[in-house]
């Protein structure tokens, strides 16, 4: 079972970000939570198409902020973001054949969290600093 305490450690303080953030926790959660009954089929195909469809779109957020804000590390970001996208696809295929485990929802779960507060953090800090610049 995903769990859903300590997120507090993964907000930044940039509202948009943040809330983007806890919707694909969400996401995560309601997948786990249908996981292990074979009548919620629906609901998994459902909870990865919207997981698949807000994490493109939170991508595109934080690479166009990473790109307008001069953030020297984006390429490897944007290519960790490229292979979550090349496994959510994967996974969505192996759904449709039922092919799919309690391990899925741990595994997006794990690389969330690990993506968050190590590389997001890294722009998140950037962005700070280079605020603080700005208006000192
Ligand atoms: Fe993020
Ligand atoms: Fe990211």
């Amino acid at each position: 079972m995903v769990s859903k305490d300590d997120l507090a450690r993964y907000v930044f303080g940039i509202d948009e970000i943040d809330a983007q953030h806890r919707a694909l926790f969400e996401f995560i959660y309601k997948l786990d939570a249908a996981i292990p009954t074979s009548d919620s089929w629906v609901i998994v195909q459902q909870t990865l198409n919207d997981l698949n469809f807000w994490a493109r779109v939170h991508f595109a957020v934080e690479e166009s902020l990473m790109r307008l804000m001069g953030f020297p590390e984006a390429a490897a970001h944007n290519a960790a973001h490229a292979n979550f996208m090349e496994t959510i696809a994967r996974l969505k295929k192996q759904s449709l054949r039922k092919d799919i485990a309690r391990d899925t929802s741990r595994f997006l779960n794990d690389w969330l969290r690990h993506h968050i507060d190590v590389e997001d953090r890294k722009y998140a800090e950037y962005f700070r600093s280079r605020c603080k610049a700005r208006t000192s």
